[in-house]
């Protein structure tokens, strides 16, 4: 199953995508995790991405579609592949369009997470992530058992450095103004799911699990 998630920042992409790869035993392709580990290991690509990212802005195309291109070229994506936070711009969608005919696949669902604009910024200031294993917390909203630290596997808690108000702000006007525009390019094909991403978090991950299964 070849699925992508959509939604503005904070919408809970990341959230869902760990549950939803659990469940369905498929890659998790997440274009803002590629470059963050491309930023600390200090590669060309991370060198690059990094001034947008900490403004809040959209890394160029060419590169994202790069990475994207290399990576569901892996055998793993055979199975299937969850694909989050790419594509960002219509350039995004109609490449990854061409990309996934020379594979011989396609999309199966489009998975859009609705979140109001106001509870956008109280979740990514308050978000906590683990340097190990890199899953999301919340400080009030999923708080981890022990403050600082992560329930899995102990790793140290920390704020990503987008996660402030001047940056989310420029993210949520990014998403505005070349993200939203793709739900009509996917309602279109008829691939588009609305969830309400303002439940519980499992509630919403029983909701995705009930449309996938169709
Ligand atoms: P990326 O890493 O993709 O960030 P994003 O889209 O801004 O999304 P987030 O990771 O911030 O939010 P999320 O929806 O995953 O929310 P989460 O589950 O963590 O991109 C970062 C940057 O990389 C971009 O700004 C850009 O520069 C660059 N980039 C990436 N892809 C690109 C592309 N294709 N083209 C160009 N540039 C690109 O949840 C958020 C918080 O809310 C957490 O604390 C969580 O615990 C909490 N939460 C989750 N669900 C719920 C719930 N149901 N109720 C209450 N709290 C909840
Ligand atoms: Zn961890």
């Amino acid at each position: 199953m070849n699925i992508l998630f959509m939604g503005p920042p904070g919408a809970g992409k990341g959230t869902q995508a760990a549950a939803i790869v659990n469940e369905f035993g498929i890659p998790h392709i997440s274009t803002g995790d590629a470059f963050r580990l491309a930023i600390k290991q200090e590669t060309p690509i991370g060198v690059k991405a990094k001034g947008y990212m900490d403004q809040g802005l959209l890394v160029p195309d060419d590169v994202t579609i790069g990475i994207v291109g290399e990576r569901l070229q892996q055998s793993d994506c055979e199975k299937g592949f969850l694909l989050d936070g790419f594509p960002r711009t219509l350039s995004q969608a109609e490449a990854l369009e061409e990309i996934l005919s020379r594979l011989n696949t396609q999309l199966d669902y489009v998975v859009n997470l609705k979140v109001d604009r106001d509870k956008l910024m109280a979740r990514l200031t308050g978000r906590r992530i683990c340097k190990e294993c890199g899953s999301s917390y919340h400080v009030i909203f999923n708080p981890s058992k022990q403050e600082g630290v992560c329930d899995i596997d102990g790793g140290e808690l920390y704020q990503r450095s987008d996660d402030n108000e001047e940056s989310v702000g420029k993210r949520l006007d990014e998403y505005i103004n070349k993200t939203a525009p793709l739900l009509d390019f996917y309602q279109e094909k008829g691939l588009l799911r609305q969830i309400d991403g303002e439940m519980e978090i499992d509630a919403v991950t029983t909701e995705i699990v009930s449309i996938l299964r169709g």
